[in-house]
């Protein structure tokens, strides 16, 4: 099978968060099981032609590209994925990707996107290359599904691909003016009050990718079940349950190539499940490294996170004094909004000795508090997958997490009235969203922290979990056909 995908974040060469580690390993999983993959990413200015040693596509050429009836000349970029043979094009528009961050509060935000949509049509016809499928993924590729079936409609060679949609997070639906459709070309009876774009008056593209892919699907079967309710559907749980046969759930892996204390290049010792007291000096290396005290008796409690209000961190608010009471010491790493970047800024002024704060993006401190804390703490208000609390099980940091979508179907929680042989528990998990909650299940972990026979037991439980992508890569082909079966049915 042939499958293109769209999205703004591939990893290594843009990433905030989560999306870009899926796109970064799906598709060369695809192309281990024998399909065959390609990746279209923007080229933001970050991506530059020497460090990722890309190639200018001459074949391809100048693709002049309408929005808002301005023409802009797109040229496309290639390579390879990083140790595999799955092609990446890079889409290449200064005056649309050259700005500070990949996600812009520009008035011509949904501008750049439906450039990067059309301009991969485009590309493909170029190519004279006709995927089975494209798989769009959350919402700045939500217009191409009604883009190739409209206004590429008249193209032959796309009348055998199908478009399967991706939810990684409902939290973002690309929702901007109704003129958006006029700049996108895209048919204005579709922004009419109850049609496929128009959501309250404006445009979303989350909801016309809803209504207008092959195949619609989230990152994991709780999540899936939660995105029809109103508590988690954000708006858009009608339209999910209108198509509620066509919308599946399917848990995200991990990248074990990167993602593994036995060979994870950025930490200073690595180990296994077999030497886990080697975990011990990174944990060293890392108090040092943040400027903590070498309290080794102490858990050390990792966070890694996007501060934002899906992850839960205004538990902390009503909480924090109580938090830092806990035995134990803090390592933060994140950015965001600036609500939680100043409280956790004031904590680390009040308590110097135990919490260190990074503020920002860092790829590597982020593998060296997978592998030195103890325990990893995802609150989150809602968690669609999750990608930490499942590298926390393999590096034997033993995660704290709400038990709420990805992370309810992950961490399984350590079950007391059983005997520690036949406990599988691999974490510590809350239901209610809290703050006494939070505390009440960290004081638990810690407790148990104390007990080293115990500890080591949950932490091994969770290393030998199996979260590689094979099993859920193979779920992807089987929803692959089904868009297909769909589309040409
Ligand atoms: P989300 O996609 O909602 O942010 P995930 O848990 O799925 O959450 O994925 C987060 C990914 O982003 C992980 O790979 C995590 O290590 C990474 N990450 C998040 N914040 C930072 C940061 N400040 N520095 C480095 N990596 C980060
Ligand atoms: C999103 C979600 C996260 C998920 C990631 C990758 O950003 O917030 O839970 O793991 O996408 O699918």
């Amino acid at each position: 099978m042939k499958i293109a995908f769209a999205a703004s974040e591939v990893y290594p060469y843009a990433k905030t968060g989560g999306l870009g580690d899926v796109i970064g390993t799906l598709p060369i999983e695809l192309s281990k099981l024998g399909h065959e993959a390609l990746v279209f990413l923007p080229r933001y200015n970050t991506i530059t032609i020497e460090d990722y040693n890309l190639k200018l596509c001459d074949d391809i050429g100048e693709i002049p590209i309408r929005i808002a009836s301005n023409i802009y000349k797109v040229q496309v970029y290639t390579t390879t994925l990083p140790v595999s043979n799955v092609i990446v094009y890079f889409i290449d528009c200064p005056h649309y990707f050259c700005r500070f961050e990949i996600y812009t509060k520009d008035n011509d935000e949904d501008e750049r996107f439906i450039l990067f949509s059309k301009s991969i049509i485009e590309t493909l016809q170029r190519l004279k290359y006709a995927p089975d499928v494209i798989h769009c993924n959350d919402w700045h590729t939500g217009l191409l599904p009604v883009l190739l079936k409209e206004n590429y409609g008249w193209d032959k060679l796309f009348h055998n691909t199908a478009t399967v949609f991706t939810i990684h997070n409902i939290a973002y639906q690309g929702i901007f003016t109704k003129d958006t459709f006029r700049k996108a070309d895209i048919n204005p009876e579709h922004a009419a009050p109850g049609e496929i774009g128009e959501y309250y008056g404006n445009i979303n593209f989350l909801k016309t990718a809803i209504l207008t892919s092959d195949i619609i699907n989230t990152v994991s079967e709780t999540y899936a079940k939660e995105l029809l309710t109103e508590e988690f559907g954000a708006g858009m749980e009608n339209f999910l349950k209108r198509r509620e046969k066509d919308f599946f759930g399917i848990l995200n892996g991990a990248d074990y190539n990167i993602w593994n204390p036995g060979k994870d290049i950025y930490i200073p010792n690595q180990y296994t499940s077999s030497d886990l007291s080697v975990k011990l000096k990174n944990k060293t290396a890392l108090l040092k490294r943040v400027n903590l005290p070498q309290d080794k008796n102490k858990p050390l409690i990792g966070i890694i996170s996007r501060l934002v209000e899906q992850k839960g961190f205004n538990l902390f608010e009503d909480s924090a004094e109580q938090l830092m009471k806990l035995d134990a010491l803090w390592v933060v790493l994140g950015n965001g909004e600036p609500k939680y970047e100043e409280m956790f800024s004031a904590l680390v002024k009040k308590y110097p000795e135990k919490i260190s704060l990074y503020l920002g993006y860092y790829d590597e401190l982020s593998h060296l508090i997978e592998a030195g804390s103890d325990i990893f703490l995802m609150p989150s208000r809602f968690e669609p997958c999750g990608l930490n609390q499942i590298y926390s099980l393999k590096y034997g940091t033993v995660p704290v997490v709400r038990k709420t979508g990805g992370l309810a179907d992950t961490v399984e929680d350590w079950d007391e009235s059983l005997s520690n042989e036949i406990q599988s528990g691999t974490g510590f998990s809350f239901k209610d969203f809290s703050p006494q909650m939070l505390i009440d299940t960290l004081q638990r972990a810690i407790t148990y922290y104390k007990n080293k026979p115990t500890w080591k037991k949950i932490q091994l439980n969770g290393m030998c979990k199996d979260y590689s992508w094979k099993k859920s890569a193979e779920k992807y082909v089987t929803l692959y056909d089904k868009a297909l079966k769909k589309y040409v049915g």
